[in-house]
């Protein structure tokens, strides 16, 4: 059991501010994930509530302890805190149960509480067979559910993962999620998770922390944040999209490069920046409310990516895999954006700052 309550939590090294007034609290078994991308500050934030680092300014809690903040500083050891770092270490010359028994060895608990742990903790991530192997006799996927098992084997109410799939297979990766995921069901315990990869954070969240240069953008569930971007940077993070500028009035968006409107029932009039997700543009050979011509198009076997030329501009649109023998390059073809998300041109105020501070 335990929460997170991060409170004007900043970071700086030097001059470099890496965090900003960190205001976020992290729910009781909740799995959550800090997103964004290179150097935005995911690790830093990780290791604050590990306790490797100190915040500058504000306070962590974890539960209602004070862990750092003020003269307070707890330290990781005393946190009950499980971690596996970006870059996971198992220790070459120990064998799989040494390796998992390393944390409670080092709390001098007896043999026998031990053995039971790592038992345990090695069923649960499916390597109790390979408790003798040493690490180079294990492969990749292996040595990471070491690294979890060690994480996991001192009973830590918190676990925080930082980016702990990044040197698997696309395969393995995918597995391993959902095996994470189930392990945190099973024990109930708080997750928080780092990654840059989206896909990643989609599949396995409560809650996605949407993070760029240090400052959250958007705290969301997955399905919220992909349908509902507080700005352009987070509709761009997540998944595809195409950006098209142009001018509201009278029910319609005139697009700017092209001398054609699409009809609009918001409120926003005048500029406004609409972002369109590829996978929800209709396609079709006989109507719809563009006129354009299809430039490419790319059988992936799951869809049909093909590039639509309107106007000046070149809209990318992810279409059934069947429209690809319906229709080839040159081809006349019409476009309906089935749901676009209108932003006012440079965003609101907040957001704009947001993304450029
Ligand atoms: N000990 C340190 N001293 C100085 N600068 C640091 C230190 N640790 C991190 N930084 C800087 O803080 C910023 C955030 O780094 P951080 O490791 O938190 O990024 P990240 O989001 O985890 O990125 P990645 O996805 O590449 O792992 C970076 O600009 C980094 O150079
Ligand atoms: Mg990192």
């Amino acid at each position: 059991m335990a929460t997170v309550t991060i409170k004007h939590v900043t970071k700086a090294f030097g001059d470099n501010v890496v965090l900003k007034e960190f205001n976020e609290t992290f729910q009781d078994g909740e799995f959550v994930t800090l997103l964004g991308p290179s150097g935005c500050g995911k690790t830093t934030m990780l290791r604050i509530i590990a306790g490797f680092e100190k915040p500058t300014t504000g306070e962590l809690y974890i539960d209602d302890r004070l862990v750092s903040g003020g003269k307070t500083f707890i330290p990781p050891e005393k946190r009950n805190v499980g971690m596996v770092f970006q870059s996971y270490a198992v220790w070459p010359h120990m064998n799989v149960f040494d390796n998992v028994a390393y944390p409670l060895t080092i709390q001098k608990e007896n043999k026998a509480t031990i053995k039971k742990s790592v038992e345990r903790v090695l069923e649960i991530v499916h390597l109790s067979q390979y408790a003798e192997r040493f690490p180079n006799q294990l492969s990749g996927g292996q040595q990471q559910r070491v690294a979890l098992a060690r994480a996991l084997v001192a009973e830590p109410s918190l676990l925080l993962l930082d980016e702990p799939l990044s040197n698997l297979d696309a395969k393995l990766r995918e597995s391993m999620r959902f095996e994470i995921k189930e392990i945190q069901t099973k024990l109930g315990i708080t997750v928080v998770y780092v990654t840059h990869d989206q896909t990643e954070a989609m599949a396995m969240s409560d809650r996605i922390f949407l993070i760029n240069r240090g400052v959250v953008q958007q705290v969301a569930s997955p399905e919220e944040i992909y349908n509902h971007p507080a700005n352009q940077f987070v509709a761009d993070f997540l998944g595809k999209v195409v950006f098209v500028r142009g001018e509201a009035r009278d029910g319609r968006i005139l697009l700017d490069d092209t001398d054609q409107a699409i009809p609009y029932s918001g409120d926003k009039q005048g500029r406004v920046e609409l972002a369109i997700r590829p996978e929800r543009i209709t396609l079709r050979l006989d109507a719809g409310d563009l006129k354009g011509t299809l430039e490419s198009q790319y059988y992936l076997g799951d869809v049909n990516d093909c590039r639509v030329r309107v106007g000046q501009r070149t809209v990318r649109v992810i279409a059934p895999p069947e429209t690809y023998a319906q229709m080839k390059p040159g081809d006349s073809v019409y476009l309906t954006f089935r749901e676009q998300i209108v932003f006012d041109e440079d965003g609101s105020l907040d957001e704009k700052l947001k993304i450029m501070t």
